[in-house]
């Protein structure tokens, strides 16, 4: 259990938050939590004060009400109010917590030091993708959650991460199934109605890292080269042959990655 930080009355984030400088937000992925940022926690909580919280209804966070990727976006922002964190932080967002932020910038730009978009996408779901998602929630609202997490499982990690590294699919797995039918059912419709930022990469002035897995099934790397070429000045990585969690599959290359890019002024 990790300190849960009251971000509104009544609304609770459970948050590692460890070592000391620069602030680093790292926000996960779906259907996730915080525990896939063990190994980035303890490379970069030598050099920064690291956050890493849970989402609504995600990880240790309970579940209490619907919400969209701008509530989530708000509730990072009452996390760093409540921690009275007045210095602009350097966020970190995978997939979803890429898209949550998207919404961060768009609403507190003038918070952000750096920006780091992981294995994410800008567009926002095609009429078909979002039809996907909502038979999952309705899937998942009649039989569980088993099924949709069996689905989505294979396509997480590369084949060679799945040969060489199986506790890392074991980690993810158990990760998802902790994951409670109300918030997968909320995320999923949540991320089937999220805003495209895919015209608005233009206007993003924060220095900016793109990083993604070579082999990424889902945010491909030739769909997140496109978004690096379109944030002027942004940087632009490619981890070989690793899939859709990076931090987790490439732990070693990403960080030096993440470290590199914020250390450099
Ligand atoms: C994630 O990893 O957060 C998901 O793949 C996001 C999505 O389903 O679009």
């Amino acid at each position: 259990m990790v300190p849960s930080i009251e971000i509104a009355p009544g609304r609770r984030m459970p948050t590692i938050d460890v070592g000391e400088g620069p602030v680093v937000l790292l926000v996960h992925g779906y259907p996730l939590s915080k525990e896939m940022w063990s190994e980035t926690v303890s490379v970069l909580s030598k050099s920064y004060r690291v956050l890493a919280p849970d989402l609504h209804g995600f990880g240790e966070s309970t579940f209490q009400s619907p919400f969209s990727m701008a509530d989530l976006a708000k509730d990072l922002n009452g996390l760093l109010i409540a921690l009275q964190i007045d210095q602009p932080i350097n966020l970190v967002g995978l997939s979803m917590g890429g898209y949550v932020a998207f919404e961060f910038w768009d609403r507190y730009r003038s918070k952000l030091s750096k920006l780091v978009l992981c294995d994410t996408r800008a567009q926002g779901d095609t009429p078909e993708g979002a039809a996907n998602r909502i038979a999952i929630a309705d899937q998942v609202h009649r039989i569980g959650t088993a099924k949709s997490v069996e689905g989505m499982l294979p396509k997480l990690v590369s084949e060679q991460t799945r040969l060489n590294s199986p506790q890392v699919v074991e980690r993810l797995h158990e990760m998802m199934l902790k994951t409670s039918e109300s918030t997968i059912e909320s995320a999923q419709r949540a991320m089937a109605s999220r805003r495209s930022f895919e015209d608005r990469l233009g206007e993003i002035e924060v220095p900016t890292l793109v990083i993604v897995g070579e082999m990424d099934a889902i945010s491909t790397s030739k769909e997140m080269k496109t978004i690096a070429d379109r944030i002027p000045g942004s940087q632009w990585v490619e981890l070989p042959k690793v899939g859709h969690m990076t931090p987790m599959e490439s732990p070693r290359e990403f960080s030096e990655q993440l470290l590199a890019f914020l250390r450099r002024s």
